[in-house]
């Protein structure tokens, strides 16, 4: 008897057990690990999502699970997009006048949005200020390797940033990926998105009146090289960092935002084109004008 079949639960329907059996044994291997870490219901039913699916995918696939030898294999650390349309930001910036420890203590998650547009400046200090590139040095064998306004695991900016535009300034509603090489957004796919990032974010009704949903995805592509099977935890640390600097510097900026981690995974991969497997969406930021806003 295989392992999958001595672990399947006892009154598993017959095609149920016939359709594991004309699994590969490495598939069988994978979804023996997931039911074995999943958890059940009262009904027996197994909550098995999509980061367990990456987990086993990780840890079983070998391809996945080999660091490769520091300095090759590298991908490319600002992830490049060719052939679309790019929108620079403007020169000027807003200046942030703001003490640290107050900012903290105004700090909160904020839900109420007025339809007010989001300055393009507003928005690209906001993404400059938390997650833009700052310098360049000599690293891995790079003489120009940039550096980010965010620590990061490595250095390595596992973290992509992506714009879901509502009511931003200059800029057609859509999907952007945010450029800090070039300073601006690069247009993926242009349309309204805000019904489709409240379907997106479990019918979360508020999130369609922000001004922007910023979208951090981990690309794991830039820490498998280098640390294997640590990739997976260390994405999600780098994601932590990168959302608590928006959120502050949001909150600098007198806009209102809330972390967003209820989405349908599968929904979030499609808005933004990637595979949700080596880049895979780990949490959303809606941003806006606060109702509390003084109005201009
Ligand atoms: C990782 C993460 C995911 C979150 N996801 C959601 C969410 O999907 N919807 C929501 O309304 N709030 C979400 N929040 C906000 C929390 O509900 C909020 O931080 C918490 O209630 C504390 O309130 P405060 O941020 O105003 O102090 C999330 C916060 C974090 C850190």
């Amino acid at each position: 008897m295989s392992e999958l079949a001595r672990i399947s639960p006892p009154g598993a329907a017959d095609e149920l057990r016939a359709a594991l059996a004309d699994l590969t044994e490495s598939e069988q291997s994978v979804l023996t690990r997931m039911i074995m870490a999943a958890k059940f219901d009262e009904n027996g039913r197994a909550e098995i999502d999509e980061i367990s699916i990456v987990r086993e995918f990780m840890l079983t696939d070998p391809s996945m699970n080999t660091p490769s030898q520091p300095h090759g294999g590298m991908p490319p650390i600002i992830k490049p997009y060719t052939g679309r349309p790019f929108v620079p930001f403007p020169k000027e910036r807003v200046e942030i006048d703001a003490n640290l420890a107050d900012v903290i203590k105004r700090r909160k998650s904020v839900r109420d949005f007025k339809r007010q547009t989001i300055e393009l400046k507003t928005l690209a200090t906001l993404l400059e200020t938390g997650y833009g590139l700052v310098r360049y040095v000599s690293a891995y064998g790079e003489p120009r390797f940039p550096f980010r306004r965010a620590p990061s695991s490595g250095g390595l900016q596992s973290i992509e940033v992506y714009a879901a535009v509502n009511d931003v300034e200059n800029l057609t509603p859509g999907v952007y990926h945010y450029q800090p090489e070039r300073r601006g957004l690069t247009l993926l796919d242009p349309g309204l998105v805000r019904r489709r990032c409240v379907r997106a974010c479990l019918n979360q009704d508020w999130i369609g009146e922000s001004g922007v949903v910023l979208f951090l995805t981990c690309d794991l592509r830039k820490l498998l090289w280098k640390y294997g099977r640590r990739a997976y935890r260390m994405s999600h640390v780098d994601a932590g960092v990168v959302a608590q600097q928006l959120h502050l510097i949001a909150t600098a900026l007198g806009l209102g935002s809330c972390m967003v981690a209820g989405f349908v995974e599968e929904a979030v991969h499609k808005l933004l084109d990637v595979d949700g497997k080596l880049e895979f969406a780990a949490l959303g930021i809606c941003v806006g004008v606060p109702v509390d806003a003084p109005s201009h």
